[in-house]
This record gives structure tokens, C-alpha cells and sequence, in this order.
């Protein structure tokens, strides 16, 4: 069903930060830094950066062409480009935004408790036995639930009101947050060992196909790709803005963000000799960015409890903004799919994804499955069908993603969709399809 009235943007400047904000969250940190840390450091990086550049941006510009051309919903918009058949693939998106949200809001809830209890409190030194608490159980649980009725309350506000204006005040104060915790990294005794640390490259891991898969998953979960996301904030975008631009931006934007959340990690780490236990960890590597830092802070003292809070603070708005790109994804659909008004959309869908999220709040290792499976394998599987979809299906998305303009770069654009693309992220599907497939038989024969 087409919308007449649909919602637009205020100004350019309020999509480009909230297309920056879903971008930038607990992807940048939480997730850079494990898989960062499992992967062998900075080749993982390197790989990151070289499929982000040859596929993400790519699958971004197809994205951002869809949703501003459609103005519609994924759902729509890709039966608008393809017909009916088409559908499903939008429908695919929307399962990846609830399994997405469902953990995300879990950990987005640590993250906000983490700030609260560093407030009031002061950092515990006993980090396991109170990460333990705070990761498991219905503590966590009505954390969660917490995180999603914020996310709600800003979904419902719609498109200008909620998701703009939040974008607008949240993005320039995360980055001036982030740039004072690096700077105040950059002073402490050992900061040189974490950068070492960080940029020290083991060119054999650039061979390893398990580091490119995980490179690859990293790449479209920190983007926000391959489930509708970016399509859905501009189909509220007007005609006439330029697409290549606002790709560039939000692909610089967020890797800036995850390479100076490094800078402020590993320093922190290596000036405390906490680095061991980050490195190397096993199972626990999910939580790992939890355990050791609250640990920093907590040996730091009073110098340890401001930098915490901020910390916590910043990693906790990053998330919000993130969150409520993924509930938007499922609002809109089921606004255009079923007539429904936002706020009961915005009600029904963050009551099933909270729901949905229990079991991941109650036990750390069914949120590990579901990242696996909603985090990874369910975006590079999208990704592979929009470029699949806008390199042989739509007709002309030259023209499409120029409207009128010429811009440079726009024929390679679409050699890469058609050509490159595809294979490498089928191989990455597949590997990832059997990552998932095995975590899930472990957490089944787990008693
Ligand atoms: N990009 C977000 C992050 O890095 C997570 C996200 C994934 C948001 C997919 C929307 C869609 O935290």
C-alpha cells in the first residue's frame, strides 16, 4: 500500500546523523573489540576494512537507492523494484531486525546498568562474580525490557520528533565523549603497549577464511546493512540529495568511531596489565569488553569511576540510536504492510522483540547463538540478495541511484554489485551459515 503522507526528514543533516547513529553502536566496541580480540588483532581489521570498502559501501548505495526511489518500506520497496516475488527478502529483513534487536537491547541493558550502578556505586572490584550477576538471570531481564521501552518511547515520537531529534542531540555528544576518553587514553603510563598491541599486523591471519567470514559479518552488522535499515531511513529522504556522499560519510563516520574506541580500549587495558584477559579468552569472549574494563575503572579509582560512567554513558547512547534504526525497520514494515497506526506498531513490535529477547538476558550463550545467527549470517545473507537484486534485477540503478546528477564512480558501483559482490559474499553466507549451525549444536548438547 503506497502512503501518501509519508514522514520526511527536517534537513539532510538530521538523516546523515541518524543514518551515522544506527551506524555507530555497541557494533563499534562491544562487537569490534571481541571479534577483534578472537580474530588476531589488526589483520582482522585489515580485512574489515578492505570488504567494507569492495562490498559494504556497495550494498549501502544500493540500499540508500532503493529506499529513496521506493519511499516505501523494505517490504514494499522491493516489490515496488521487483514485483511480488520479491517480497520475502523484505520479510527476511524484518526477522533479522527482531532477532537483532532482541539481544541487542540485552546488552544495550548492561550497558545502562553498568552507567547507573557506576554513578551511584562506584565500580565493584569483584568483576566476574558481578558481571555474573548483571549478564544472567531476571536482573537482566528487566534491564532489557527497560532498554526497549526507551527505544519505544523514541520510535513512537516518529520519524522528526523521535528518531531525528534524538540523533541530533546524541551524535555530536558521542563524539565529543568518545574523543575526551581517548585523549585522557592517550596520557596513561603503557598507553604505547596498547597501541603497539593494536596496530601490530599478523599477515597470516589475512589467509584465514574463519577471520574474513567474521570480517564480514563484522563489516554488515557495524554498517547496519543487509536488512533494511539504511533503506528504510532514506525512504523518508527527499529527492534530491546525493547517495554516494551520504554513503562515504556513514561508512567514514562509523569506522572512525570503532578505531578510536580502540584507541581508548587497549591503552586502558595495557596501562593496567589487564591484557591477558582479554586476549585469548574463550567462551567468555562475549562478555570480555565488560569484565576487564569495569575492572580498569574500578582499580582506577576515583579518576576510574568518571571515565567509567562516561564510558558507559557513551557506549549506552550509541546503542539507543542503533536500537531505534532496528525497531524503525520492523515499524514501518508492519505500518505499510498491515494500515497500522505508529504507536500501536511501535507497541506490538518492541513487546514481541522484547519477549523475544528473555531467554538471550537470561542466559549469555543463547545471546551468543542469536548474534551468530541475526548478527552475521542473516545480513550477509540480505546483502547477498540485494546485490543479487539491484545488480540484475532492477533496471537502469544507475540512473536511480544518480536522479539526474552524474556522479563519478557510479559504473564501477555497479560492476561491484553484479560481480564482485555475489561470490564472495555466498562463500561468506555459507560460512557463516555453518558457524551459526555448529554454535547452535553445541548450545543443544550444553546440559
Ligand atoms: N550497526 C549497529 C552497531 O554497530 C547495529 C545494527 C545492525 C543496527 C543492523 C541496525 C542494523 O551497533
Amino acid at each position: 500500500m503506497n502512503t501518501p503522507e509519508r514522514e520526511h526528514w527536517s534537513r539532510g543533516l538530521g538523516f546523515t546523523l541518524a543514518a551515522v547513529g544506527s551506524a555507530v553502536g555497541l557494533g563499534n566496541m562491544w562487537r569490534f573489540s571481541y571479534m577483534t580480540a578472537e580474530n588476531g588483532g589488526a589483520a582482522f581489521v585489515l580485512l574489515y576494512v578492505v570488504l567494507t570498502a569492495l562490498i559494504g559501501l556497495p550494498v549501502m548505495l544500493a540500499e540508500l537507492t532503493l529506499g529513496r526511489g521506493a519511499a516505501r518500506s523494505p517490504i514494499q520497496a522491493l516489490a515496488h523494484y521487483g514485483g511480488p516475488r520479491w517480497r520475502p527478502l523484505g520479510a527476511l529483513f524484518v526477522l533479522a531486525g527482531f532477532v537483532i534487536l532482541s539481544y541487542y537491547s540485552v546488552i544495550a541493558g548492561w550497558t545502562l546498568r553498568y552507567a547507573a550502578e557506576g554513578l551511584l556505586f562506584g565500580f565493584s572490584t569483584e568483576v566476574g562474580a558481578h558481571f555474573g550477576e548483571i549478564s544472567r538471570g531476571w536482573d537482566a531481564v528487566a534491564w532489557h525490557c527497560g532498554f526497549m521501552v526507551l527505544t519505544i518511547a523514541f520510535v513512537a515520537a516518529g520519524v522528526r520528533g523521535g528518531i531525528e531529534r534524538a540523533a541530533l542531540v546524541l551524535m555530536p555528544l558521542l563524539g565529543v565523549l568518545v574523543i575526551g576518553l581517548a585523549i585522557y587514553a592517550a596520557t596513561l603510563d603503557g598507553a604505547g603497549a596498547g597501541y603497539a598491541y593494536y596496530f601490530t599486523t599478523d599477515f597470516s591471519s589475512l589467509l584465514n577464511f574463519d577471520v574474513a567470514r567474521d570480517a564480514a559479518g563484522q563489516a554488515f552488522f557495524s554498517l547496519s546493512l543487509g536488512m533494511g535499515c539504511i533503506l528504510t531511513y532514506a525512504s523518508y529522504l527527499k529527492r534530491d540529495h546525493n547517495l554516494p556522499k551520504e554513503a562515504m560519510m556513514v561508512a567514514v563516520s562509523d569506522f572512525s568511531v570503532a578505531l578510536i574506541a580502540g584507541l581508548v580500549v587497549f591503552p586502558l587495558l595495557f596501562a593496567l596489565g589487564l591484557q591477558s584477559e582479554v586476549i585469548g579468552v574463550g567462551d567468555s569472549a562475549v562478555g570480555a569488553l565488560f569484565v576487564t574494563l569495569p575492572k580498569a575503572f574500578a582499580t582506577m579509582q576515583a579518576a576510574g569511576r568518571v571515565v567509567g560512567v562516561v564510558f558507559m554513558l557513551a557506549l549506552s547512547l550509541a546503542a539507543l540510536t542503533s536500537a531505534i534504526s532496528l525497531l524503525e525497520v520492523v515499524v514501518s514494515s508492519s505500518m505499510d504492510s498491515f494500515g497500522l497506526r505508529r504507536k500501536h506498531a511501535v507497541w506490538l513490535g518492541g513487546f514481541a522483540i522484547a519477549l523475544l529477547g528473555i531467554p538471550s538476558a537470561l542466559d549469555t550463550s543463547i545471546l551468543e547463538v542469536m548474534d551468530s545467527i541475526g548478527g552475521a549470517f542473516l545480513l550477509v545473507l540480505g546483502g547477498l540478495l540485494l546485490s543479487l537484486f539491484v545488480g540484475w534485477r532492477v533496471e537502469n540503478p544507475i540512473a536511480e541511484a544518480a536522479a539526474g546528477r552524474s556522479y563519478p564512480g557510479l559504473r564501477l558501483w555497479y560492476f561491484l554489485l553484479r560481480w564482485v559482490a555475489p561470490p564472495i559474499l555466498a562463500l561468506m553466507a555459507w560460512f557463516l551459515f555453518e558457524d551459526s549451525l555448529e554454535k547452535v549444536r553445541a548450545l543443544l548438547a550444553s546440559p
